[in-house]
């Protein structure tokens, strides 16, 4: 059993994933609006990862004896300047998921709540692979500028990326 401020940090940590599915599908959507397919499908991709981890967390609050209270979340931005902006709003969306999850992992040390913190190992993982993806994108962006027929190719392999629940 976790204690009650551990319980409280993973069920904020668990409405925090929520909202990065709904930033994520705002992404998407803004993606498609602007005529990239393969752009949205990343971005959507990117929602059902979130999706992951947010049951992820759910099943572990449960499996120590915690419930999970669903928080009203802040509505995501809609419109974006172009695609440098929205890896630029990416990245310090996900350095912002890095520090609260390190947030956590402190607070699991200091009650000396080794399980959580064994569990917390995962996403410290799991983050050092977003930061690491996005700013490659975001590198390769810059790499093209407005060279269209880059942009497509990009766009292309993008729209190949699928989803795949990670192995326990
Ligand atoms: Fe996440």
């Amino acid at each position: 059993m976790a204690s009650e401020k551990m319980l409280q940090l993973l069920n904020d940590q668990f409405n925090r994933e929520l909202y990065s599915v709904n930033l994520y599908l705002s992404m998407a959507s803004y993606c498609l609006s602007e005529d990239l397919d393969g752009f949205a499908n990343f971005y959507r991709v990117q929602a059902q990862e979130e999706t992951f981890h947010a049951m992820k967390q759910f099943d572990y609050i449960h499996q120590v004896e915690g419930k999970v209270t669903m928080q009203a979340l802040s509505q995501p931005p809609a419109e974006f300047s172009g695609l440098t902006d929205l890896f630029e709003k990416t990245i310090a969306h996900e350095k912002e998921v890095s520090r609260s999850i390190n947030e956590l992992v402190q607070q699991a040390l200091s009650e000396s709540d080794f399980a959580t913190h064994t569990f917390l190992q995962w996403f410290i993982t799991e983050q050092v692979e977003e930061e690491s993806t996005m700013h490659t994108l975001l590198k390769k962006l810059k790499m093209i500028g407005d060279n269209q027929s880059a942009l497509y190719l990009m766009n292309e392999e993008l729209g190949r990326r699928t989803f795949t629940a990670p192995a326990a």
